[in-house]
């Protein structure tokens, strides 16, 4: 039962990249999303994510939620929720499931606006070592 830490570089199940790159004291976090899939099967762009990781303190592994903006090419809107899980290996896995939200034209199309959906991210490692 190691401790999990969310900082770093992730890969999910669609092939998407994931960086945690700043990691506060009080479970704030912040990176950058390039996501290999879009609604509009266009080109994505490295779009911010915010979230908040929950304390526990030392032992436990924990429930985070984040939030990414598309806003570069994209006005949909996506949050996240997980936790971190370690393997006896030592391997992490971010288990999350997600609301994708599209901006449609009228209130009579809000029923098909949104979208849900699981993804696992695993660390990436670096080619170096
Ligand atoms: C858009 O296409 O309008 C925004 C990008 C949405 C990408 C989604 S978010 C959930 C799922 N997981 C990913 O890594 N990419 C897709």
């Amino acid at each position: 039962e190691r401790k999990c830490q969310l900082s770093g570089l992730w890969r999910n199940d669609q092939d998407s990249l994931m960086e945690i790159s700043v990691l506060r004291d009080n479970g704030d976090f912040q990176g950058q999303y390039l996501t290999r899939v879009t609604l509009s099967g266009g080109c994505a762009q490295i779009s911010p994510l915010r979230g908040a990781q929950q304390q526990l303190g030392e032992e436990g592994w924990p429930t985070f939620a984040f939030t990414v903006r598309w806003d570069k090419f994209s006005n949909a809107s996506t949050a996240f929720v997980g936790q971190c899980f370690v393997d006896a290996g030592g391997k992490e896995t971010l288990s999350t499931m997600w609301l994708l939200r599209e901006a449609v034209g009228s209130l009579e199309e809000d029923w098909k606006a949104t979208r849900v959906g699981r993804n696992v991210f695993t660390r990436k490692r670096t080619t170096k070592g």
